[in-house]
C-alpha cells in the first residue's frame, strides 16, 4: 500500500519559491490503477517522483507497505527505486547506443542481478517487439520505443509502475495500445499503476481519478 501523509514540496527560496505540493495526503492500495489529472504546473510529476523515491518531500512522509521510504539510508532508497518502482516517461528516455534487449535489461544489470530470460522473452512477445531485439532506438517507431521503455520498467517486476504522460507523444492508435499494455500488466502482475495524463479517455480507464490543482488534491473519485 502507498500512503502519502501531509506531503509538501517547496522548490527554491525567496522570490523563486514554488510550492509544488501543499499538504497532500492519499492512500493507494496494492494493485490499484489510478490516474492523476490536473493543469500544467499543478504538481502531478512532483507527486509521482515523491511516490517513486526519486524526489524528496520538504515535509511529510511516504510509506510503501509500511516502510517510511525517506527514513531509509540513501543506499536502501536506491535499492527500493530500482527494484520496486518502474518509471515510464513521455519521451521514453532510452539509451541511444543500446539495442532493445540492452535497454530493457539495463536496470537489472545495474542491480548486478541475473537476467530472467523467461520474463524477458515474455515481455518481448507481450510488447510486440519480437524481431526487433537488436534494433537501436532510432531504428524504432515512437510506439515501439515507448514499448521498450515499458519493458525496461517491467523487467524488475516492480510493485509500482509510474507513468508520466506515457502516451503524450503518440497518435491515438499507439496511445490505445500502450494503455492496454499497461492495464494488462497491472492486471496480470498485480502491479499498482499510476498514470499521469491530460487525456480524459485514458483517465477513465483507471479505477480512480485523482485531480490536482495548485499542489492540492481537489478530487479523489473511485470510478469502478
Ligand atoms: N526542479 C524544480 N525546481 C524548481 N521548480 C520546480 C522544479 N520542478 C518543478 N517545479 C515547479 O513545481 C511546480 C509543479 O511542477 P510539476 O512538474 O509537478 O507539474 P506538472 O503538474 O507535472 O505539470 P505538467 O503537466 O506541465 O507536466 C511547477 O510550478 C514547476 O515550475
Ligand atoms: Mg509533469
Amino acid at each position: 500500500m502507498i500512503k502519502v501523509e501531509h506531503v509538501s514540496k517547496i522548490y527554491g527560496t525567496g522570490n523563486n519559491k514554488v510550492v509544488a505540493l501543499n499538504d497532500v495526503s492519499l492512500t493507494i492500495d496494492n494493485g490499484e490503477f489510478v490516474s492523476i489529472i490536473g493543469p500544467s504546473g499543478s504538481g502531478k510529476s512532483t507527486l509521482m517522483h515523491i511516490i517513486g523515491g526519486v524526489d524528496t518531500p520538504t515535509d511529510g512522509k511516504v510509506y510503501i507497505n509500511n516502510t517510511d521510504i525517506y527514513a531509509q539510508n540513501e543506499n536502501d532508497l536506491a535499492v527500493f527505486r530500482r527494484r520496486e518502482v518502474g518509471l515510464i516517461y513521455q519521451f521514453y528516455n532510452l539509451i541511444p547506443i543500446l539495442n532493445v534487449i540492452e535497454n530493457m535489461t539495463l536496470p537489472v544489470q545495474i542491480d548486478h542481478r541475473p537476467i530472467n530470460e523467461d520474463r524477458l522473452n515474455e515481455l518481448i512477445t507481450l510488447l510486440g517487439l519480437k524481431g526487433r531485439e537488436n534494433h537501436l532506438p532510432n531504428q524504432l517507431s515512437g510506439g515501439q520505443q515507448q514499448r521498450v521503455s515499458i519493458g525496461r520498467a517491467l523487467m524488475n517486476a516492480p510493485a509500482i509502475v509510474l507513468a508520466d504522460e506515457p502516451t503524450g507523444n503518440l497518435d491515438s492508435q499507439n496511445s490505445c495500445e500502450i494503455m492496454n499494455l499497461l492495464k494488462l500488466s497491472n492486471q496480470k502482475y498485480k502491479q499498482t499503476l499510476i498514470v499521469i495524463t491530460h487525456d480524459e479517455n485514458i483517465a477513465l480507464m483507471a479505477n480512480r481519478i485523482i485531480s490536482i490543482e495548485d499542489g492540492k488534491i481537489i478530487r479523489n473519485e473511485v470510478i469502478r
